[in-house]
């Protein structure tokens, strides 16, 4: 069947999904032919990679992903006190580094925090309504080669694809409480001890959602805290337990290496771009953390489609408290 796709170059990395994508230039406006020929390769393959895409200036990167989506900004995390590095709201600022420029020390537990969640797997935003659709990550600048860095990426709807009937059928129902504040503790006890985290928002999505192509994508995230929908009551004690038995159940089987691509980054410039409808991610950390600059620049859209709300009633976006030492 003819495909918009088949204009461009695109090279599948894996027998499941991620495609690098070549020959487009990112030094002037991208046409809406385009653009649309690389959602529609995003849809199929979920996570993109565009080598040495030679942007230097944020400003492309912002008006590049505005064209996948309403775009996502840091005004909750201001609120919150978080200062900022860099100049556009629409950036999210996930390198090593303080709002001064100075690499991240276990002087500073909350930004350290931060990094340690997300090396736990998640999809952007599952904390939010609506939840994030599109991330495009850029690196403004890598860490010497070979000290870590990779960010690994699972298919969600081949897993979901792979699921036993019986385990399809358990969890069809079922509702995820996702709390950026559970993930954060996961993450760092130490830091976040004292938090109770029912005493924070949650965004309530399925765990299984139909991706905008039809398919399903198994929604599990290290956000998720507990569930709604069990068939019989439990109390908050054992539905925390349950939930951490089931989610731990399906992560044995969806984190297999089947699953799962290592995208490494090679390039300054070097951008990917990923559909968190259809696949989770995880930062892999490395000996690099706190001795080398990692300038890594995130864009995020909206899911405005069906699912994008989830089983929320109104549109509400958590920032993280600053954690008391
Ligand atoms: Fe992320």
């Amino acid at each position: 069947m003819p495909s918009a796709i088949d204009q461009l170059e695109v090279v599948p990395l894996h027998p499941s999904f991620c495609a690098e994508v070549r020959d487009i230039d990112f030094s002037q406006p991208i046409p809406p032919h385009v653009i649309a020929q690389v959602q529609e390769a995003l849809d199929q393959y979920g996570v993109l990679v565009f080598r040495k895409t030679g942007i230097v200036d944020d400003r492309v990167q912002i008006d590049f992903a505005a064209q996948f989506g309403p775009l996502d900004d840091m005004e909750p995390h201001i609120k919150a006190g978080r200062k900022m590095r860099l100049p556009d709201k629409e950036m999210f600022d996930v390198s090593n580094l303080d709002p001064e420029g100075n690499l991240v020390t276990e002087l500073d537990p909350q930004r350290l925090g931060a990094m340690k969640g997300n090396a736990l797997w998640h999809a952007d935003l599952a904390f939010n309504a609506p939840r994030a659709h599109v991330s495009i990550l850029r690196a403004h600048q890598l860490p010497p080669a070979g000290l870590g860095g990779e960010t690994l990426y699972l298919d969600a709807r081949a897993a979901y694809d792979d699921l036993p009937e019986a385990t399809k059928a358990r969890i069809q129902n079922l509702v995820g409480n996702h709390s950026m504040m559970h993930n954060r503790k996961l993450a760092a006890p130490d830091i976040y001890e004292a938090i109770n985290v029912r005493d924070f928002a949650f965004s309530k999505h399925k765990l299984v959602v139909p991706h905008r192509n039809g398919r399903n994508t198994l929604y599990i995230t290290s956000y998720i805290h507990h569930i709604d929908g069990w068939d019989e009551e439990k109390s908050d004690v054992d539905n925390e337990a349950a939930t951490v038995e089931l989610v731990d159940e399906l992560f044995r089987h969806a984190d297999q290496p089947k699953y799962t691509y290592l995208m490494p980054w090679i390039n300054d410039t070097d951008l990917i771009m990923w559909d968190n409808t259809a696949v989770l991610h995880r930062a892999t950390g490395g000996p690099y953390l706190t001795k080398h600059v990692r300038d890594m620049r995130r864009t995020t859209s909206h899911d405005v489609g069906k699912h994008g709300m989830g089983m929320n009633k109104e549109a509400f976006r958590q920032g993280l408290p600053i954690a008391k030492s």
